[in-house]
């Protein structure tokens, strides 16, 4: 198939990963007999420098023509002044309103082979197989703000359409998985928690087959971290998805490990790793580009429908997280693209075990 991918490597790390995940779409491209189109474009503080805008207006309209956005990291020490007047979240953060994606997947699981990394006692981190459903395009970052020399004010206000579609699409994901979603809020003192679970409780209706359990933030911030595996589907308005979804990644023993997938109505989708910009290790070849791979591997699932595509490169994934290299937040000493090549070799094992065992099925049938 063909499609056209635009790519925003952003700041610090971001470049250096995004560049290792591009390479394994050019790999799988090659492999599978598809013609992926990439267009680098630039936000974030990288953008804010060539053009003074954290968002220029050529990057937006790229995105909206793109199948896909592959984008790395933003923001650094370089525009972390308070009193800047742009900043480089303010271009993702529109970027993620331009682009319609509501619904922000950030799938957790714990590699057998890294649990010793976690902060966790292993036994609590077998079977960890969680898929947050953080809401993306409102709450409290995208409310109305006020700033006077002594009071600040962030709005936080949820329409239950808002609430609606990226519950549907929770209750959705949660029937290819184990049909259990936990609804997080704060209904015992927001407003938008009260209608958040009421809407939460309408739409449980619809998903007779999907059992429902509604938790308050404060305390899945505790469970999270005390019975992990009892989580399938978990479902979050924007700012506590952001903080949860931080804390599980420790369970996975680095930031540097999971990717995310944002996604609308339609097929398009902005992809991108769950870590940071990571300033201290920017530019030194030795960020670890597995989250920015993953995330690839969604783009290929989500936006381009190429199942068999993804699971090559997470299963590529799988088997260097087992036998190494390693980066170093894991353990390791290799470079972000020693890590890139043997993905690189794994996704050529996995195609070739594929085509035999396929080339045996047609001699057999
Ligand atoms: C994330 C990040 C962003 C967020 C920042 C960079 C604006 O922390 O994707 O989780 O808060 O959403
Ligand atoms: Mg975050």
């Amino acid at each position: 198939m063909k499609a056209h991918v635009v790519t925003l490597p952003g700041d610090g790390v971001g470049p250096e990963v995004t560049a290792a995940a591009v390479a394994v779409l050019h790999a799988v491209a090659a492999r599978y007999g598809h013609e992926f189109s990439f267009d680098e474009q630039l936000i974030g503080g990288a953008a804010i420098d060539a053009t003074g805008e954290p968002l220029p207006t050529a990057s937006l309209a790229a995105c909206k023509a793109a199948d896909a956005v592959l984008l790395g990291a933003v923001g650094g020490p370089k525009w972390s002044d308070p009193n800047a007047k742009v900043r480089p979240e303010q271009g993702l953060l529109a970027l993620r309103a331009a682009l319609g994606v509501y619904a922000n997947l950030r799938p957790l699981t714990v590699h057998p082979s890294l649990a010793a990394l976690s902060p966790l006692k292993n036994e609590k981190l077998k079977n960890v197989d969680v898929l947050f459903v953080r809401e993306l395009t409102g709450g409290a970052y995208f409310g109305a703000k006020t700033r006077t020399a002594d009071t600040a004010t962030d709005e936080c206000k949820y329409t239950v359409m808002e609430i609606e579609r990226v519950v549907r699409r929770a209750f959705d994901l949660a029937r290819g998985r184990r049909r259990h979603v936990t609804s997080v809020d704060k209904a015992n003192v927001l407003e938008t928690s009260r209608l958040w679970r009421s809407t939460v409780q309408r739409i449980a209706a619809d998903y007779p087959d999907v059992t429902v359990e509604h938790q308050l933030v404060d305390s899945m911030a505790m469970l999270l971290l005390t019975q992990p595996s009892r989580y399938d589907v978990v479902v979050t308005e924007n700012l506590f998805g952001d903080i949860l979804t931080d804390e599980a990644a420790a369970l996975a023993g680095s930031l540097g490990l999971l990717p995310s997938a944002s996604l609308g109505d339609g097929s398009a989708g902005l992809y991108e790793p769950i870590h940071g910009s990571a300033p201290d290790i920017a530019g030194q070849g030795v960020a670890n580009p597995i989250g920015a791979i993953l995330s690839a591997a969604m783009l290929l699932r989500h936006s381009l429908q190429l199942e068999a595509e993804a699971v090559a490169i997470e299963a590529a994934v799988d088997q260097v997280l087992r036998n190494g290299p390693h980066t170093r937040d894991i353990g390791g000493d290799a470079g972000t693209d020693t890590v890139r090549d043997a993905v690189l070799a794994a996704v050529e094992e996995h195609a070739d075990a594929a085509d035999s065992f396929f080339a045996g099925a047609r001699a057999c049938g």
